[in-house]
């Protein structure tokens, strides 16, 4: 028969998002309200092997659901990658008398939780913390809806000088590996062109597109390039190669980088995170393990833990054929 679980570790791994501070809330009140103890463990998988702990109650968590970044920080940790490591971090948590833990983090987070199960039978949730949305199970994963708002509200100030001085604005926004932010913050800023690692377009089509632009009467233009497009050149080596093939066209450049993961969740991610942390929590008092809380068509759903990270998170081809049409 599985243990008992009385004590719960939280935690957050990764590159941080914002809601997961919604998430850890979640999680302690969850804790709190079922009479469960519940240990916060500092910086992800480092404060775990260095037995970073510190017990949480209803009232650590007060006034944190509006912030950005996350109050228990965050890592990426090579050291539990390998299994002494590991070892580390399982004697860390029994001599803690941690029972299970939540991971809120993303793909390699998942990854660490799925190994450190397999070898200790150790239970573990996770909960999909990422502004990238690139986990299989979830339509969202927390910190995306905040990141494309914050991204939106930046594009449009780009818009206002990039239309003052009749300029081509190249936007860099982050996606390492996938276009989630950059195709639904094209769409909602009216790009003319979305660069994403999913799909690469060509230098000739951009340009055949930029020219067509330009005589369709259009002054400026927004064109947002994911940082893993594969396109083969960097955004600064798009504007030189574009500057040289259309003169006609003023080229800038922002890249927009860490300024995406910060800010105030926004009510939707707050709200998302209040689910999962509860979900998490109760799943792992029905004795269940291994799986990561996602939503659906507004249903929040467990899909295990080797599935969400093996299992590829689709680009939605709707909307590059919106952004299509949009861009007539
Ligand atoms: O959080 C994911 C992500 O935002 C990627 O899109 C980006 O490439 C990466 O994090 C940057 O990470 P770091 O903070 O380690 O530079």
């Amino acid at each position: 028969m599985a243990k008992e679980i009385k004590k719960i570790g939280v935690f957050t791994s990764g590159g941080d998002s914002p809601g997961m501070n919604a998430a850890i809330r979640a999680v302690v009140r969850t804790c709190a309200f079922l009479k469960i103890d519940c240990v916060g463990i500092y910086r992800g998988y480092q404060g775990m092997i260095e037995g970073d702990f510190k017990p949480m109650d209803a009232r650590s968590v007060n006034n944190i659901i509006n912030k950005g970044g996350t109050i228990l920080k965050s890592a990426r940790c090579q050291e539990f990658r390998t299994a002494e490591g590991r070892k580390k971090a399982y004697e860390q948590l029994t001599a803690e008398g941690i029972d299970a833990f939540v991971v809120i983090g993303g793909d390699g987070s998942f990854t660490g939780a799925m190994i450190f199960n397999e070898e200790y039978g150790f239970p573990v949730i996770g909960i999909p913390g990422t502004i990238d949305n690139d986990i299989y199970g979830t339509s969202n994963t927390l910190g995306f809806d905040t990141a494309c708002n914050t991204v939106v509200e930046v594009i449009d100030k780009i818009r206002d000088t990039a239309s003052s001085h009749n300029r081509l604005f190249f936007v860099e926004v982050m996606g390492r590996d996938v276009g989630h932010i950059a195709l639904n913050v094209g769409v909602g800023a009216g790009a003319e062109e979305i660069l994403i690692p999913e799909e690469n377009l060509g230098l000739e089509r951009l340009v055949e597109s930029l020219k067509r632009s330009k005589k369709s009467g259009k002054s400026s233009s927004i064109v947002v390039v994911a940082e893993g497009d594969k396109i083969g050149k960097s955004v600064f080596e798009l504007k030189e190669y574009v500057e040289e093939h259309l003169p006609i066209y003023d080229v800038r450049v922002s890249v927009l980088g860490h300024l995406q993961r910060g800010g105030a969740p926004s009510c939707f991610d707050r709200v998302l995170a209040s689910r999962m942390g509860v979900k998490a929590v109760e799943t792992l008092l029905e004795g269940k393990s291994n799986l990561m809380v996602g939503i659906q068509n507004n249903d929040l759903i467990l899909t295990p833990i080797n599935k969400a990270i093996k299992g590829e998170s689709k680009i939605d081809k709707e909307l590059i054929r919106v952004s299509d049409i949009m861009t007539t």
